[in-house]
């Protein structure tokens, strides 16, 4: 598999977002993690669209959107039209997953499907011809800097077998640092998530290499 890590910019600081954007794109990073979150699908508040388009004024780096809030559907093209390449919703979140899907894909962006550390990975098999990433998440969402659950491990192996052949990438998120990640690479998932283990550290760059290269 080849190794790739998108940046999570909860934990970068945001009053020098693009000194801290720059230093992961030169770092290596093909893509950034964009975590939405509204306060009621989770127990915390972070940006929206507003934000999201400023960014993108920063950067062509592909923008995976997190979307953490209830109700996605009334929301989606608010998130497409702020610049997201990819736009992941909660399947906890959804009441019309198809649906959903389909209000992403008609815009031309990848579609995402995230699932609890508890959801289990078989219920999206109805919609695996449908979607482009399948995020598992390996924290219960709604903070940065948590520790990571290892029974997701199995999810992350059932999904790799589930997908088959298919053009689907599978993204792990939550609780992923130099500790945990060689576990995550041996379960043959596609990206991985990085928040505070890597904007925490001294030197992104070096944190950056030290993630790729773990063995
Ligand atoms: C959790 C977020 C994650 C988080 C990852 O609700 O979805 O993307 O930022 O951060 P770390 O790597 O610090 O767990
Ligand atoms: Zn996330």
């Amino acid at each position: 598999m080849t190794r790739n890590i998108s940046p999570s910019i909860l934990s970068a600081d945001f009053t020098n977002i693009r000194e801290q954007i720059d230093a992961v794109q030169n770092a290596g990073a093909t893509r950034l993690h964009i975590d939405v979150m509204d306060g009621h699908f989770v127990p915390n508040l972070t940006f929206g669209p507003f934000i999201i388009k400023q960014i993108r004024e920063l950067t062509n780096i592909h923008f995976e959107t997190h979307l953490m809030i209830e109700n996605p559907d009334q929301y989606l093209q608010k998130y497409i039209d702020a610049g997201s390449d990819t736009v992941i919703f909660h399947y906890e979140a959804s009441t019309d997953i198809s649906r959903d899907i389909n209000i992403i894909k008609k815009n031309n962006v990848l579609a995402g499907i995230a699932i609890n550390p508890d959801t289990d990975p078989n219920l999206l098999k109805p919609y695996i011809n449908q979607i482009d990433y399948i995020l598992v998440m390996s924290v219960f969402p709604g903070f940065g800097g948590q520790s990571f659950i290892l029974d997701t491990l199995e999810t992350m192996k059932r999904l790799v077998e589930l997908k088959e052949d298919r053009e689907i990438l599978i993204g792990v998120d939550g609780g992923v640092n130099l500790k945990t990640i060689a576990e995550v690479y041996r379960t043959g998932i596609d990206i991985v998530i990085v928040g505070s283990g890597l904007y925490k550290a001294d030197s992104i760059n070096d944190r950056f290499r030290d993630l790729m290269n773990v063995s």
